[in-house]
Parts: structure tokens; sequence; C-alpha cells
């Protein structure tokens, strides 16, 4: 067994720069440690034995092959378990296991129809806001993070949990957005500071917490005095019985704790993933051209459906591109190896810490030559057939893949398709390139003003 290191940076300040970097300039950091030392990068911070692996193959080694051992680095976890509890996304094991076996039935194909026909409704909402403002000034100049995350909130509270959040939208998008930040700031942390300490960062904390606390309980406390099976996913949580494990069934804290991982892994990454996907479109009109044309091709004069999606080969191939150039959710992939493992031939002693990072390796001519161009042809055929498996995991891969993979397409799909058959899209004049910044998201660091006009 290879008993060497792969190489990487050592200074004597053994590792506080590097800390550093990744605190305060991640992208860079990462982008840099893959410029100066290639596809395997190895370093310590402090105590800490870190690996970076950047090459495709490798990334399948570490979500794939060693799925069991290399499992979530749990201090990152502990800030999002302070308001998601010991969810789906917190629990590893057996215990991951069964919540995912349980939540699972709410993301099968056949369900997708039915939550498409209420995307729409959403949909169709702000495209009547839209022409609304179009109507009195000739243009309508929307902040698109705003405009996204209230769509994406109301598609989940509508899809999954048949509540119209509509009232609460802006206090809930504040929400997120604070808690956001508080969870990239504390993850860097060495320890959280208890929650009772009274300082301001707490009290922040605290009522953001509150804002989403009282939001996701009301819902599941109306829906047990209602006792109705709405069919969604919060009747599911409800009645869910682990037929094939214990018997048991969910109690009221875990149901809460499931719906408020899906209400907020459900929006903020798909709103993200649309603002950069709309500033792109809004830098290319000859691709939403070529979008508009394929629409026309296979829907007709109406708007897309769901059934429509399957023959949007094009529409499909610019979306699956942004979340190529910006990847979401680029801070999910620290791991922790629980046994010695062998990657890409180094051995990775137990405890060892492994960092993949899909926006390096989205970014690598070798895989997607030209690479920050938004070329969406590089998802059709016969050009597709060259991307290495591994090279593109918006979503990750492997047994903790997300599990809304295909609901945030098929809603980044349709509000795109909808959206782009209706309007022209461009930057407001004035804006400036937006400086990416990661959070819990990789968002724009400032307001993003785009335009929308008639076709
Ligand atoms: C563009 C939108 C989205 C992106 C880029 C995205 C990306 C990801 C990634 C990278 C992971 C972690 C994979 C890993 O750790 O290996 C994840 C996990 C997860 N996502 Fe998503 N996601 C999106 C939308 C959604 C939606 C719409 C939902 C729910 C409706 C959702 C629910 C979840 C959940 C519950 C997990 C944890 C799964 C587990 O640990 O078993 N995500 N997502």
């Amino acid at each position: 067994m290879a008993t060497t290191f792969p190489p990487g940076p050592s200074d004597w300040t053994f590792g506080v720069s590097l800390a550093r970097g990744l605190k305060y300039r991640l992208i860079e950091t990462y982008e840099n440690l893959h410029r100066d030392y290639g596809d395997r990068v190895y370093c310590r911070i402090g105590p800490i034995r870190l690996y970076f692996f950047f090459h495709p193959d490798d990334v399948r080694e570490v979500l794939v092959t060693h799925s069991k051992t290399i499992i979530r680095d749990p201090r990152p976890l502990r800030v999002f378990a302070q308001w998601n509890g010991n969810s789906m996304l917190i629990a590893e094991g057996e215990q991951w296991v069964r919540q995912r076996r349980l939540v699972q039935p709410a993301f099968q194909s056949r369900r997708f129809a039915g939550y498409a026909e209420k995307m729409d409704v959403g949909i169709n909402a702000l495209k009547q806001t839209l022409a609304a403002d179009i109507a009195r000034t000739g243009h309508a100049d929307v902040d698109i993070d705003q405009t996204m995350t209230a769509l994406t909130l109301d598609i989940i509270c509508q899809t999954l949990f048949s509540t119209d959040m509509k009232s609460h939208t802006e206090e809930i998008r504040r929400a997120v957005a604070t808690l956001s930040e508080i969870a990239f700031v504390e993850m860097q942390a060495p320890f959280i500071w208890p929650l009772w300490l009274p300082t301001q960062w707490n009290r922040r904390k605290k009522k953001a917490m509150r804002v989403m606390d009282e939001v996701v309980w009301e819902m599941v406390r109306q829906r047990r005095r209602e006792n109705v099976d709405k069919g969604d996913l919060l009747s599911m949580l409800l009645a869910a019985v682990d037929d094939e494990g214990d018997g048991g069934s969910l109690t009221d804290e875990q149901v809460r704790n499931e719906s408020m991982t899906l209400m907020l892994g459900g929006h903020d990454t798909t709103a993200a993933g649309l603002d950069w996907l709309w500033l792109l479109l809004a830098k290319h009109p000859d691709i939403c051209e070529r979008c508009r044309s394929e629409l026309q091709t296979v829907c007709g004069n109406k708007a897309p459906t769901f059934t429509d999606l399957p023959a949007l080969t094009y529409l499909n191939a610019v979306v699956r591109e942004a979340l190529r150039i910006y990847p979401p959710a680029i801070g999910v992939f620290l791991r922790k190896a629980t046994e010695d493992v062998t990657i890409a031939g180094y051995e990775v002693p137990k405890g060892s810490l492994i960092s993949l990072s899909s926006l390096v390796t989205h970014r690598d001519e070798r895989w997607f030559p030209d690479p920050h161009r938004f070329d969406p042809d590089r998802f059709l055929p016969p050009r597709v057939d060259s991307i290495p498996h591994g090279a593109w995991f918006p979503f990750g891969t492997g047994p903790r893949v997300c599990i809304g993979q295909s609901f945030a397409m098929t809603e980044m799909m349709l509000i795109a398709g909808n959206l782009l058959r209706s309007f022209r899209v461009s930057l407001v004049p004035g804006q400036p390139e937006p400086v990416p910044v990661v959070t819990a998201a990789l968002r724009p660091r400032d307001s993003l003003w785009l335009r929308f006009e008639p076709v």
C-alpha cells in the first residue's frame, strides 16, 4: 500500500494561512490548490490531515465506492443540526437509511405531474406580476435572488406541504439568509458559542430560528388537527410506517425535522441555481433564442408542461450547463474517513478530512474545454459522451445524492421555459458583474438586477 502523501502547501504556520484562505476566499483558495499542486492535494491544519481530491475518478471513489466508510464531516453538521434537528441531512448509518426510506416516496416519478401543476400556478403568478410591471413601464426590473427565492419557497410549500406561505415569504427569506450566513461562519469556527449567551450574533440566530420553527411547527400541528390526507409529503410523513424496518412511525419532532430540511434545502439551493441561470441567459440572447425555437417546436403556442420536458433536450442542457459553471451547493462535500482507506493510490488514514470541490472539477478544461464559456451543447450528443463520470456532480452522487435532484431539474426547466417563452431577459443597465460568495449556497454577493421585457 502506498504511504506517500500527495503534494501540497507545507508552510511553517501549520496551515493557518490555508485555513484563513478557506474561510475568506474559499473559491480562489480551491482554484489555487488545484493549479499549484494538481488533482490530489494534502496539507495539515494543526492536527487535522486534510486531503483535496479534484479528479472525477476520485470523486466517485469518495462518494460512491467508499460511501460507507467516508461520511459527512460531523463538525459542519453540528451547525445545521441547530435548526434541522437530526433530520435525513444530518443522520448517518441505519438511522439515515430509515429516514431516507420514509421520505423517498414523496420523490417517486409518478408524483411529478402533480407537482408540476402546482409549480405552474406559482410560475403563472410571477408571469402576471412581471406583465403588470411591463404594462406600466414597458419593462420589469427585478432583484433576481429575491424573486427566485420567493418563487421556489412558494413552490416547495405548495407541492410538499400544500401550504400557502406568501404572507410569510419575506420573513422566511430573511431568516434563511441569516441562517445561511451564520452556517458559513460557524462551519469554519473551532466551536459554537452556546445559544444562551446574550450576544448580538446569538440574538440574530435565535430570531431566525424562531421564525422557521414557528412556520414549520404550525404546519405540522395544523395538519395533525385537521387529520386529512392531502396526498403530499407532510401527510405522508405523519402517516409513515417503516414497513421495511422497525415498523415504527415518526414522532411529531421527527416530522418537524424532516419538513424543516426539505423546506430549506428544497428552495434555497434551487433559487441560487436559478439566479446564475438567469444571469447566464441575460448575457446570451442567442441561447435564449435557441430555447424559444425548441419550445415552439415541442410545445407550439402553449406553455411547456411536465410531459413536454423529456423532449426539451436543449433546455435541459442549458440548465445543466448553468449548474456546471455555478454549482449552488459547493460547501457540502467535506467528508471524514472513519477507517483507513485508499484513494487514488494514496493511503488516507482514519480521521482524515476529505474535501471535494464541484466548482473546481466542473471548471477543469480537461473535462469541459473552454470551461468558463456558457456552452450548453457540451451536454448534448455526441459531446456529452466525452464527459467522464464524476466530472459533473452539482447534486452529488452515490447513496447520498440529493433526494430532490429530479424535483429541482423539473422546477428549473419549467420556470426557465415558461418565462423565456414570454420574456426577453437582460442585465439592468449599470448592473456590475456579480461576485459569487459561498454562504450555505453559492450566491451573488450583492443584489443582481435583471430586466424582463416582452418577447
Ligand atoms: C439546484 C438545486 C439543488 C442542488 C444543486 C442540490 C444539491 C445537493 C447536494 C450537493 C447535496 C449533498 C450531496 C452529498 O452530500 O453528497 C444535497 C442533499 C440534499 N438535498 Fe439537494 N439540491 C438541490 C435541490 C434540492 C431540492 C429541491 C430538495 C428537496 C425538495 C433537496 C433536498 C435535499 C436533501 C433532503 C438532501 C440530503 C440528502 C441525504 O443526505 O440523504 N435538494 N443536495
